[in-house]
């Protein structure tokens, strides 16, 4: 019952805090993609210069589809993980080919592509077509584990399914993107890590199960991979 009654003050306080993001300008799949996958390596204000200079200069999937491998490397360079920009162009070539260039709209297409996973399809789909289903990334398991005062070690892939789907079971149909954004900035602004929560301030401080049992300095629990 936590959740359910997380959803309301949690939209609400994301509608009124919420930070201008470039990529909440002008929401697009595309938008949306490039810039989820920046941010699963790379702090938000690292990542703003380079997802300006990528959108300038591939602002279209046929542009990324098509770009040269020295371009693509070229924009990623400082990012790291290589990999990933390999896979969106694969991803991108596929959209082009496989869905005539537009970018698929259900939740399991998206998920089909190369190098996109629960959180990013669920990203994609909820922020820019308001698919119901859950965006669960780090943040957002930090937010949950200690809503519900979770002892599950969030490293495991057990307790990723577990928080996607108590989180899929309530997400408000007519308010998918906030609610999912809304957990991923209370995560970034108010849920930090390291002892640092914002426990004062936080919307959600009066339904929290960590707070009223002192557990916040306690959860999550992330043990080594
Ligand atoms: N971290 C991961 N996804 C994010 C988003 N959409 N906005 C801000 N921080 C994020």
């Amino acid at each position: 019952p936590v959740l359910k009654e997380a959803v309301e003050p949690l939209v609400k306080w994301y509608r009124a805090n919420r930070r201008q993001l470039p990529w909440r300008e002008n929401v697009t799949p595309y938008r949306v993609w490039v810039s989820e996958i920046m941010l699963q390596q790379t702090r938000v204000e690292a990542v703003k210069p380079y997802y300006e200079r990528f959108l300038k200069t591939l602002p279209t999937v046929q542009d990324l589809a098509a770009a040269k491998e020295d371009t693509l490397l070229k924009l990623w360079e400082g990012l790291g993980y290589y990999n990933r920009i390999r896979n969106m162009q694969k991803a991108a070539q596929q959209i082009v080919y496989d869905y005539n260039g537009e970018f698929p709209e259900s939740y399991e297409a998206i998920h089909s592509l190369t190098g996109i996973g629960n959180y990013t399809a669920g990203a994609i789909g909820s922020f820019a077509f308001g698919i119901p289903k859950p965006a669960v990334d780090g943040n957002v398991m930090r937010v949950f584990s200690r809503l519900t005062a979770s002892y599950e070690d969030i490293m495991k892939a057990s307790a990723r399914s577990m928080a996607e789907k108590a989180i899929e079971e309530v997400i408000p149909e007519d308010a998918v993107s906030d609610f999912n954004q809304g957990l991923i900035e209370l995560g970034a602004l108010v849920c930090v890590p390291n002892g640092e929560a914002k426990c004062g301030i936080c919307p959600l401080a009066h339904i929290c199960r960590a707070r009223a049992e002192g557990l916040v300095g306690e959860l999550p629990i992330k043990k080594k991979a």
